[in-house]
């Protein structure tokens, strides 16, 4: 590392100085990056302890370099400077690290807790074997429509994972928000929003859910009219307060509802899109896949994948040794080499996560000459909604027949609206959900939630966005929570939020550009150079900008927007309302009696809840 001869005295203001110390770490940090990243590929690729153990010394290099740029870094007074680019380099480095010692003890704990969660197990319906969250629990939610069952196994996870680790947890959250205080943020919760540079980032969540939520609660009164024919004999199991119960989405969390598209499909003797068995007679496999998502992104003048994309990428399972499978994109920060780790099948859903995947890796490539620090999505929203931007075209009937997947494009309304449902399920369930982890989140960095309200305030979220109740009584001793992978592992969740909404207001605005009329879920934007110039623009900015710029770029607008969403979706949603005519739309913000026990405060909160019966309402 560069070390300058200023030692004590004044911080220096100059910014020659400045930019030729950021070029020096921008040198050095690529390498290390570099170094990192593949120390992580080949343990994830090849799953040794020796690996392992690799890996883990490859991390220490890595945050003993960032403490000493730091130190470096804190040289100069930049924040005083008036070049832009060197401040907003300057803030990225500027990260201060914990003392070795607590960095060791915050791993510590991630690791054990994670290690929780990936080592569950449901056992004991006396016959079976234990089941594994991936494929078996996974399967069963997706296929059984058994209540019984569904309930013992929704409550099986959260016994074996969340109620396992809520101590570890507190632990850990204290952690992170002492390293994050030492940066001068109140909290964890503060350093994560701060990441997307808006004034008050939660409210403007806000704004965008306010936005879809009168589609989403048209979707739920028809999904929950459509279980309570399938569960029948169950229906004293529905709440009076209009929740749906959340062990029968088709889904561990309620977090996507595709799999119960046989239950609310609108029609069902009309066709649904789905070419898997098309992809297989063809004789598909995973290079023909990536080829085909190639294509795509070339079409609109983007750049093919370089040749080292496919020497070294991971697009099967090996063989010859044990991998994480879980699909990923890889920068390796040295402008050549990105790939993609991924057990491809050859299914619909591959293709869609093939494409996703892709999306990261042309991001990768257009920011590539940006300096290291920059190499990022404006923010993680964007880098997540680039690949499910193209899918949107992909899944068209009129791009699948182009590609030869489909034989011929069905266009009477019906087979549409099958579309719409199966999109909607997929992509539009997703939001509440999307958008209450990290409230919950911030409110337990805050300090608003504590220990003791740890899971009272998970439920309260969930009843009040997602309209859902557990099938099952809650307590303090359970930490639902934790059952979530992203929770003890974590990992940010409102980005994939902001992507879903950012994703439609970029089709919305490429469409445009690329000449299509007609419906907007229709459109599909292959070939059109004009809207992967706009894109290219956008992308090669990297972080370089704050995120307004960037969407500006593409857009021509300075705000994230929902009601593209509600453009996508309008036949359907016309076509929600006639069936809801009539019915009730609303659920209480409040979980239903009794699904939540509590210890002394009961009597209180009980009384509150007969005081205050606050109605979620939608008006029409
Ligand atoms: C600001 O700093 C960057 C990088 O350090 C440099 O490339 C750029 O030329 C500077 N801009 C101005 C206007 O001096
Ligand atoms: C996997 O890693 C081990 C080192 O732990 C190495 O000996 C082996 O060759 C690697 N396997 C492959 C296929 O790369
Ligand atoms: C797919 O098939 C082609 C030949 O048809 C072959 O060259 C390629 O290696 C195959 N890819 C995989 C991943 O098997
Ligand atoms: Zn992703």
């Amino acid at each position: 590392m560069l070390i300058l001869g200023i030692v004590g005295g004044e911080k220096s203001l100059d910014e020659g100085a400045a930019t030729l110390w950021l070029n020096e770490y921008n040198h050095l940090a690529s390498s290390v990056y570099n170094e990192r990243v593949q120390a992580s590929w080949n343990y994830y690729t090849n799953l040794t302890d020796h690996n392992q153990h690799l890996m883990v010394k490859a991390e220490l290099v890595f945050s003993r370099f960032e403490q000493e740029a730091y130190r470096n870094a804190s040289i100069f007074d930049w924040k005083k400077m008036n070049n832009e680019t060197i401040k907003r380099l300057m803030k990225t480095i500027s990260y201060m690290r914990l003392p070795e010692e607590e960095v060791k003890q915050t791993e510590n704990l991630r690791n054990r807790i994670t290690q929780v969660y990936s080592t569950a197990e449901v056992c004991g319906d006396g016959t079976d074997r234990c089941l594994l969250l991936e494929p078996d629990l996974q399967n069963k939610f997706a296929e059984s429509k058994d209540w019984d069952e569904l309930s013992r196994l929704w409550k099986g996870w959260r016994d074996e994972t969340g109620r396992k680790m809520k101590s570890d947890y507190e632990a850990f959250v204290k952690l992170q928000n002492k390293a994050a205080k030492l940066n001068g943020f109140d909290d964890n919760g503060h350093r994560w929003r701060a990441k997307y540079e808006t004034e008050d980032f939660p409210q403007l969540c806000e704004k965008l859910w306010n936005q879809v939520s009168p589609l989403y609660v048209q979707l739920h009164a028809y999904v929950k009219r459509q279980l309570k024919k399938t569960y029948a004999d169950n229906i004293d199991g529905f709440p009076d307060g209009g929740h749906i119960p959340a062990h029968l989405l088709g889904n561990m969390w309620g977090q996507t509802w595709d799999n119960i598209f046989d239950l609310v499909v609108p029609f069902p003797d009309k066709q649904t899109v789905d070419v898997t068995s098309a992809l297989q007679q063809q004789k598909y496999n995973a290079t023909a896949i990536f080829r085909l998502s190639e294509d795509f992104f070339e079409s609109l003048g983007l750049d093919p994948m370089p040749e080292a994309f496919w020497e070294h990428s991971m697009i099967t399972r090996p063989t010859d040794r044990e991998v994480v499978c879980h699909a990923s994109a890889w920068d390796f920060y040295n402008q050549n080499d990105f790939r993609i780790k991924m057990c491809t099948e050859v299914t619909q859903e591959s293709l869609l996560t093939v494409h996703h995947e892709m999306g990261h890796v042309h991001y990768f490539i257009m920011y590539k000459d940006q300096p290291v620090m920059f190499r990022r999505g404006a923010n993680s929203g964007f880098h997540e909604a680039l690949g499910d931007l193209i899918s949107m075209s992909v899944v068209t009937p009129k791009h699948l027949q182009l590609i030869g997947l489909l034989e011929e494009s069905p266009e009477d309304n019906e087979t549409e609206l099958n579309f719409l449902m199966k999109r909607a399920l997929e992509r539009l369930s997703f939001l509440p959900f999307g958008y209450l982890i990290d409230q919950w989140r911030w409110s337990v960095f805050s300090g608003e939630t504590d220990i003791d309200s740890y899971n009272r305030k998970w439920w309260e979220l969930r009843c009040k966005y997602q309209g859902i109740s557990p099938p099952v009584s809650r307590s303090e001793s359970d930490f639902d929570p934790g059952a979530k992978f992203h929770i003890p592992n974590n990992t940010p969740y409102i980005r994939y939020f902001i992507s879903s909404v950012l994703q439609y207001q970029f089709q919305r605005e490429l469409c445009n550009i690329s000449g299509h009329t007609g419906p907007l879920h229709r459109c599909d934007i292959y070939g059109s150079k004009e809207a992967g110039t706009k894109l290219r623009n956008m992308l090669m900015l990297g972080q370089s900008k704050p995120w307004p710029d960037a969407l500006e770029q593409l857009t021509g607008q300075r705000e994230m927007d929902a009601t593209a969403i509600i453009d996508y979706f309008r036949p359907l949603m016309e076509w929600l309302k006639e069936q809801n005519a009539g019915h009730d739309l609303s659920w209480e913000e409040e979980c239903p009696h009794g699904s939540f026990t509590s210890g002394s405060n009961s009597l209180i909160s009980t009384m509150f809840s007969l005081l205050l019966p606050v109605i979620y309402i939608v008006l029409l």
